[in-house]
């Protein structure tokens, strides 16, 4: 298949990218680089520098390469700075698929994977979340994804031909196994790679932010999936999809994790006892996220492989260890 990966040379992105060329699909990348790497694009895909707001780039792209399917991974991911900047959320999350949806309608492409989130759900009240937990979003990130859904629903019943599916992530983890690509986000906020950073001397310590939640042990919980587990299921559904559907799935592993077990796995794999210090409740972090993940294994046979923590860690400090600079151009 001709696929457009809009922000391919991200973290999530340039894997999904490795493993369509590996697949034989023909993969095109358009990415604004603000913060993915050129270095993380292969060869084999066609580059693309350019970001959601260029209709004109966008439709020109799509028709030149023929392309069948868009996956769209190109957003701003933090939680905590969508707080404090909530417009350029909205505007790149929200504004700039918006863009993206007209582009590919005046193109006459009608097939999309969107990147949503475990964020959309808010703070809900049962664990697990299944796909019909409300969603009630509690930040800026999770509101600009949950409106994105809207519009793909609104667009996909006003034309029987476009298809969209939307996985909301979990906590994406892990790198590459064979470390070729890995996760180089500046500024780093991630847990793992922020603890990884402190395991490497990359920074001085790491905090943990709260530990009076009411959780088991005061930290919050969340469902870690690893990235190539994760982009497996995009494979499906790109290839699943069918004119009209709209499908909604979470991507987790079915199991939280609080952060001081990941603390604890990262000081086990890496073998360093790295300073970590207590520190206050970062805004608009939920308690606790994870996944009922039954729907996509009941109608598309995945499930993710790797569910081990410290296998997560492992493939993430391998790249780490490698490219203490990450890709060199931060
Ligand atoms: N945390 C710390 N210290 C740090 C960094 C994070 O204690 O230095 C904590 C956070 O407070 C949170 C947990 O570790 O409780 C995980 O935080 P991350 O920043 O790694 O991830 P988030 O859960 O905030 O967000 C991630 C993705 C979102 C996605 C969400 C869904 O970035 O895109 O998971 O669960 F929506």
């Amino acid at each position: 298949m001709n696929v457009l990966v809009t922000g391919g040379a991200g973290y999530i992105g340039s894997h999904a990218v490795q493993r369509l060329l590996a697949d034989g699909n023909t993969v095109v990348v358009m990415d604004n680089l603000f913060r993915g790497h050129r270095a993380a694009v292969p060869a084999e895909a066609t580059f693309v520098q350019g970001d959601l707001h260029d209709y004109d780039l966008i439709v020109k792209t799509l028709k030149d390469h023929a392309i069948e399917c868009v996956i769209n991974f190109a957003a701003w991911t933090y939680v905590g700075e969508s707080v404090e900047q909530p417009l350029g959320y909205y505007h790149n999350n929200t504004a700039g698929v918006l863009t993206l949806l007209r582009a590919m309608a005046e193109a006459g492409v009608n097939k999309i994977v969107h990147s949503s989130t475990a964020a959309t759900y808010g703070e809900p009240d049962e664990m697990p979340i299944t796909e019909d937990t409300p969603q009630a979003p509690i930040n800026p990130y999770g509101m600009s994804k949950y409106m994105v859904e809207q519009i793909l629903r609104d667009t996909a019943n006003a034309n029987p031909e476009f298809a969209f599916a939307c996985p909301r992530y979990f906590n994406v983890a892990g790198c590459d196994p064979e470390g070729r690509i890995g996760e180089d986000h500046s500024p780093e906020t991630h847990l793992i790679p922020v603890l990884l950073e402190a395991a490497t001397g990359k920074r001085e310590k790491a905090y943990i932010f709260g530990t009076d939640y009411p959780t088991p042990d005061g930290t919050c919980i969340r469902d870690y999936v690893h990235v190539v587990d994760l982009i497996d299921a995009h494979v499906l559904l790109m290839n699943a999809l069918k004119p009209g559907q709209q499908l909604f799935y979470n991507l987790g592993i079915g199991n939280g994790m609080s952060v001081r077990e990941i603390v604890d796995a990262v000081k086990k794999v890496t073998g360093v006892d790295f300073t970590v210090e207590i520190g206050d409740r970062r805004a608009g972090d939920p308690p606790s996220l994870y996944a009922d993940p039954k729907k996509i294994k009941e109608e598309l046979g995945w499930e993710a492989k790797i569910t081990d923590t410290e296998t997560m860690v492992a493939d993430a400090y391998k790249w780490f260890k490698a490219n203490p600079e990450g890709y060199g151009d931060g």
